[in-house]
């Protein structure tokens, strides 16, 4: 079994990669102990955690709100859960997050712990102790920063997933090998079958490597002030293509990837040889470098989603495949990527 530990402000988290479900005892006592899930989680592995008080919401983006949070409140004042109660996220990142949320608030926070099942759950959104909801639209726009005390993986339940849904993970893993480790990058080209197989060894070796990435970062910036911005690479611009598209997660950061990467092209700091091996990288795990929509929509909507209307943006940019910068942009040269894009 691996280990990562992340330090933040208010705690330590420790990441444990290879832990079956089947051990979930070896952590977490029963009589105290409370899993918040979602109903197609619990369908298929409600049976290994059935000895705990469970929770089980509506799966989806859609249900991540105050009101789904409100329900959890109330459930919990019904069980009488005091400061000694432990909260358990089991799902995807929308579990991680309402769970988080939830049990930060609740008695002004309770401790907590998450069960990853998806690769992006387990490579981003169980990682860093960002926890909230969506808002009038907005995502994630009531929340906070606090740590769980554990994340356990368990790589099995990554067989269950739809291909789509896997992509968005891998996207995410690539991202940290391009803002923080070049060798991480190379091993990650050649291991691309076997990790498209998901061979339970090569990921527990390369969720670990890129965690080591998002957690050094992390640990270092917990609130974003400055470094952790760096984890927005290909997202500055890839929400901007999720919002106004509508397609998956996965598949607008691959996007904002490919824009991010040639703005540092255009600006000298990326190689052309370095900009074509992300876009092969891409390409081999199944996600899009290019994109047929209408650029003035995408402009609008880049301008929007930064709620602002100067006339540039702080982007993540690459100064060669490892190691990324934030620097301002101006809208024109943004303009001009997305022409080239579009
Ligand atoms: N998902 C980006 C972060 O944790 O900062």
């Amino acid at each position: 079994m691996r280990q990562v530990l992340l330090k933040g402000i208010g705690g330590k988290s420790k990441i444990m990669l290879g832990v079956s479900l089947d051990k979930l005892a070896d952590f977490f006592n029963k009589e105290k102990t409370v899993f918040i899930t979602d109903s197609n989680v619990y369908r298929l592995y409600g049976k290994r955690f059935s000895q705990y008080r469970t929770f089980i919401i509506e799966p989806g983006e859609m249900h991540k709100n105050l009101r789904t949070v409100h329900d959890l409140y109330e459930k919990m004042l019904d069980i009488e859960l005091d400061r000694s109660s432990y909260i358990v996220g089991i799902g995807g990142g929308v579990i991680c997050d309402i769970a988080g949320f939830t049990a930060s608030t609740y008695l002004r926070g309770l401790s907590f712990a998450f069960v990853p099942t998806t690769l992006l759950a387990q490579v981003d959104a169980s990682v860093g102790g960002k926890n909230g909801v969506n808002f009038r639209g907005y995502k994630n726009l009531i929340g906070c920063i606090v740590q769980p005390e554990f994340v356990l993986c368990d790589f099995d339940t990554l067989s269950t997933l739809p291909a789509d849904e896997l992509k968005n993970g891998f996207a995410e893993l690539i991202k940290h090998a391009l803002i923080g480790n070049r060798a991480f990058f190379s091993r990650l080209e050649s291991l691309r079958d076997a990790a498209l197989m998901l061979d339970k060894d090569i990921m527990a070796k390369i969720v670990y490597d890129s965690l080591k990435i998002k957690t050094k970062i992390v640990s270092s910036d917990e609130k974003e002030k400055g470094e952790r911005r760096k984890l927005n690479f290909g997202h500055t611009f890839g929400h901007a293509f999720e919002k106004s598209a509508g397609i998956r997660h996965g598949e607008a950061v691959s996007i904002g990837m490919v824009m991010e990467a040639r703005l540092s092209n255009a600006m000298g700091l990326l190689s052309s040889q370095d900009l074509t091996r992300i876009e092969k990288m891409l390409l081999s795990f199944g996600l899009p470098v290019s994109f047929k929509g209408d650029r003035q929509t995408i402009m609008d909507a880049i301008r929007k989603d930064k709620k602002r209307e100067e006339s540039y943006i702080h982007a993540v940019l690459l100064d060669g495949i490892g190691r990324s910068v934030i620097k301002k942009v101006d809208m024109e040269r943004i303009g001009g990527v997305v022409n080239d894009l579009c």
